[in-house]
């Protein structure tokens, strides 16, 4: 499906309102953010981006009834949440200033929804890994990155421990997530913003193993750098039974047809590129 591409700034509401004029807007996917490890590097940035965007677009939703889908993310826990199968409702108390802003994002959503009845609607997406775009600063990176390494015959030198577990989420079903929830019954949904979703969870060396079944000669080394304590100040795995009841969550793609498919879907785009 193909429409108009143009660029706006969320930081400047004007071009944020005029696009939504000129195109006859109905409903913003709002997925601009400042990811967690360049966050840690300019923090003032990061919420300017995260939160002053988000209020902009939450005020021209306001002001032209639009429907808003706004990703949360797992940053929004921190040391002091469990970190296996964390719950819906547990402690929101992160370390980074992404997941602070993602917080913050949280209650304003939250409270655009009680005060003005804006549809708002978002997820706690987990890493996320694409073959279509790169990744952007997140800590989560090394789970893209290590792909492009092995099909380039790379050593890849990897910035979490071979231990490190995180929860991620092959790009389709991070679609479907936004899809499935913008299409479900309002009545159905008691929080609106902030659903758990899980997708897979495994350790920076499970990911290399898996990949290597494919691409036996494939070399990691881990080299922890200051994402490391991003990382661990993360849940491992998710419960993400909420968004199951309310909205039919269920992720379709596990590690090994993730790393099949990335693997073919990257080999493919590198030999065009070529
Ligand atoms: N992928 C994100 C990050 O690493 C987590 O939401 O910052």
């Amino acid at each position: 499906m193909k429409g108009p591409c143009v660029y706006v700034d969320v930081c400047d509401r004007k071009t944020v309102e005029d696009v939504v004029k000129k195109y006859d807007v109905d409903t913003i996917y709002h997925l601009a953010a400042i990811l967690s490890a360049v966050g840690e590097k300019n923090p003032q940035l990061a919420w300017k981006v995260n939160v002053d965007g988000l209020y902009n677009v939450l005020e021209v939703s306001r002001e032209y009834d639009l429907r808003v889908f706004w990703p949360s993310s797992i940053a929004v826990f921190g040391p002091k949440t469990p970190k296996h199968n964390t719950p819906q409702d547990t402690i929101l108390c992160p370390t980074t200033m992404y997941g602070v802003t993602k917080v913050a994002g949280e209650l304003l959503c939250k409270y655009y929804a009680d005060k003005y009845g804006l549809d708002v609607r978002g997820v706690r997406y987990p890493g996320i890994i694409s073959s279509e775009t790169l990744p952007g600063g997140g800590t989560t990176d090394y789970a893209v990155e290590m792909f492009y390494a092995a099909i380039k015959r790379e050593k890849y030198v990897c910035f979490v421990r071979e231990d490190t577990v995180l929860p991620m989420m092959y790009m389709p079903d991070a679609i479907d997530a936004a899809i499935m929830l913008m299409n479900a019954n309002s009545s159905k949904l008691t929080y609106r913003v902030g659903y758990n979703v899980s997708g897979m969870s495994f350790s920076a060396g499970e990911l290399a193993s898996e990949i290597k079944k494919h691409v036996p000669d494939f070399e990691v080394e881990y080299k922890p750098d200051f994402r490391q304590k991003i990382a661990d100040s993360w849940p491992k795995t998710i419960d993400d039974s909420v968004a199951r009841k309310e909205w039919g969550w269920k992720p379709k793609w596990n590690l090994e047809n993730m790393v099949k498919d990335m693997l073919e879907k990257l080999k493919r785009k590198l030999l065009s590129l070529t």
